[in-house]
C-alpha cells in the first residue's frame, strides 16, 4: 500500500445527507469522530454548515453543537472525502418507471469518488440494493475510477440502515448495527468503524447477505401490511373491527406481532425496496409471487378509501362530484414531513378524477413539493373551524399526533378515517375504511 491514511483529518465521511445522512453524521459527531458531511446539493450544504436541520424531527441545536464542538464539517468539495479513513455513501435508490432499480445515484457516488480513494480506506454502501451490487456493480466502478483493489487496496463493505426518521427509539448507538464486509479484513475494518458509534455490530457473511437483510426485514413488513389491509376488507363485511382485533390479538406474548391498516404504503422504502429482489430474481427465472400480491393489495387501498368516501355520501344522498372534501395528513406516516410514495396523493387523485374539489391539510407539509404531480405546490390550508365547516367531508389518511381529530369531528359532518384516530362518539358521522 502506498500512501496511507492514518493521517486523515476525518474519521468517516457521509455521502448523501438525507433523511439518513443526517442522523448518521450526527450518530458519528456526538460519539466523538471527527465527521465530514458531503452532498451534491449545494443548499442542503450550506443549511446544514449554518447548523440548521433540514428535518422537523432532527434539532437544529444538535447540529449546531456537533459543529461548535468541531466535530462536524459539511462540504460540496469531493475532493476532502481524501482527508477522511471511510466513506458511508447513503444516496437514493429509487426505482424507473417500470420498477426496475436505479442504481445511477450509488454509481455517479462511486465514480465520484474514486478519484480520492486511498489506500486503507473503507468504503461502507448503505442505500437499500439487492444482493450482488456492492461487490458488483458498485465495487468495479470504484475500482475503475481509483485504480485500486477491493480488499487489497482499500476496503469494502456493506451495512444496512435502520434509520426510523421521526421514531424516539431509533438512536444510531441502540439500534444493532448489521454489516458484511467483501473480504475478511474489509470485515475487520468495517466493525472497528461502526464499533465507535454503535453499541451493538452483528457481522454476517459477506456483502450480499448484508444486503439481503435489509430487503428481508422491508419485505416482511411490506407482506405483514399487506394482510392486514386483505384482513380490513373481510372484517369490515363480517361487522369486526381490524383495530379492535389487532389491539386484542397483540397481548399474546408471542408469535404474533402487530400492523397496522392503512390507505397504502408509502416513503422510500417499503414500496420501493421488495421491487429490487422481485427484479433480482426474474434474473434465475424467479417470481416473487408473494410480493408482487402483497403489493397489488397495498397499491388497492387508496381507491378503498376512496370508495368509502363515496357510499358514505351516497348513503347521505350526496354527490361527491363538486363537493369539497379535506384530506388530512399526506405525509406518508405519523409525525413526519416525508412525503415521498405516500398513498395520500393517489386518494387525492381519484378523488378528484371522480370530481371532488379537494384541499388538504398537514401540519408537517405545508407546501407540496416539485415532485408530486399535480399537487406541487400545492399548500395546507389553515387550520381554522370557519374554513374547516367549509368542506363536506374529510379523509384522515396519516395519523399526526398534532391533528385535533374531536375538532375535526365537531366540525366537518363525514369523516372516512384509514388511521382509526378519528373519535367516534362527536357530531361527525365517522367510516372506517
Ligand atoms: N429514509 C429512510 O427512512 C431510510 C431508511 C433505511 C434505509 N434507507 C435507504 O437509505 C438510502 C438514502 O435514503 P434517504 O431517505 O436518506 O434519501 P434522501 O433522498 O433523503 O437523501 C439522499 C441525499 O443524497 C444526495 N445525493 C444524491 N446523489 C448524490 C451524489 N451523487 N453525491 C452526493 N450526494 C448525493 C441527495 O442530494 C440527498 O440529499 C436509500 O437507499 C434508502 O432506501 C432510507
Amino acid at each position: 500500500m502506498s500512501k496511507s491514511s492514518s493521517s486523515a483529518k476525518f474519521e468517516v465521511a457521509i455521502v448523501g445527507l438525507g433523511y439518513v445522512g443526517v442522523p448518521l453524521a450526527l450518530g458519528f459527531a456526538e460519539a466523538g469522530c471527527r465527521t465530514l458531511g458531503f452532498d451534491i446539493n449545494s443548499e442542503r450544504d450550506l443549511e446544514l454548515q449554518r447548523g440548521k436541520s433540514p428535518f422537523k424531527h432532527i434539532a437544529s441545536e444538535r447540529i449546531a453543537k456537533a459543529i461548535d464542538d468541531g466535530m462536524l464539517e459539511f462540504t460540496t468539495n469531493r475532493s476532502l472525502l481524501s482527508q477522511s479513513e471511510a466513506i458511508i455513501v447513503c444516496v437514493p435508490t429509487p426505482l424507473r418507471s417500470h420498477q426496475d432499480p436505479n442504481l445511477s445515484h450509488i454509481l455517479e457516488v462511486a465514480e465520484g469518488i474514486g478519484p480520492y480513494l486511498r489506500d486503507g480506506m473503507l468504503v461502507s454502501l448503505e442505500s437499500t440494493t439487492y444482493p450482488g451490487t456492492t461487490r458488483g456493480e458498485f465495487r468495479a466502478m470504484l475500482e475503475r475510477h481509483s485504480g485500486l483493489k477491493a480488499g487489497t487496496d482499500f476496503h469494502l463493505c456493506f451495512s444496512p440502515e435502520r434509520e426510523d426518521p421521526g421514531n424516539a427509539m431509533s438512536k444510531l448507538r441502540e439500534v444493532p448495527k448489521v454489516v458484511g464486509g467483501f473480504t475478511a479484513g474489509c470485515m475487520e475494518k468495517a466493525v472497528s468503524l461502526y464499533e465507535k458509534a454503535v453499541d451493538t455490530v452483528v457481522p454476517v457473511h459477506n456483502c450480499d447477505t448484508a444486503e439481503a437483510v435489509k430487503l428481508t426485514e422491508n419485505i416482511f413488513r411490506f407482506t405483514n401490511i399487506a394482510l392486514v389491509n386483505e384482513l380490513k376488507e373481510i372484517y369490515a363485511q363480517l361487522d369486526v373491527d381490524i383495530w379492535e382485533v389487532i389491539e386484542a390479538a397483540k397481548t399474546k406474548p408471542f408469535g404474533f406481532m402487530p400492523f397496522y391498516p392503512g390507505p397504502g404504503v408509502g416513503g422510500h422504502c417499503i414500496p420501493v425496496d421488495p421491487y429490487y429482489l422481485t427484479w433480482k430474481a426474474r434474473e434465475f427465472g424467479i417470481d416473487c409471487r408473494f410480493i408482487e400480491l402483497a403489493g397489488q393489495v397495498n397499491r388497492s387501498m387508496p381507491g378503498y378509501v376512496a370508495n368509502h368516501l363515496l357510499e358514505a355520501m351516497n348513503d347521505r344522498g350526496q354527490l361527491l362530484h363538486g363537493s369539497s372534501v379535506l384530506v388530512v395528513g399526506v405525509a406518508y406516516k405519523s409525525d413526519v414531513s416525508d412525503d415521498r410514495e405516500s398513498p395520500s396523493y393517489h386518494v387525492m387523485d381519484i378523488l378528484q378524477q371522480k370530481g371532488a374539489k379537494v384541499d388538504y391539510y398537514d401540519p408537517h407539509v405545508l407546501t407540496i413539493g416539485p415532485d408530486r404531480g399535480q399537487w406541487a405546490g400545492c399548500h395546507s390550508i389553515c387550520w381554522d373551524l370557519d374554513v374547516l365547516q367549509h368542506y363536506a367531508a374529510a379523509v384522515v389518511c396519516t395519523a399526526h399526533a398534532a391533528v385535533n381529530y374531536e375538532e375535526l369531528a365537531d366540525t366537518v359532518p363525514l369523516i372516512v378515517d384509514a388511521c382509526n384516530v378519528v373519535p367516534k362518539n362527536r357530531h361527525a358521522r365517522v367510516v372506517s375504511a
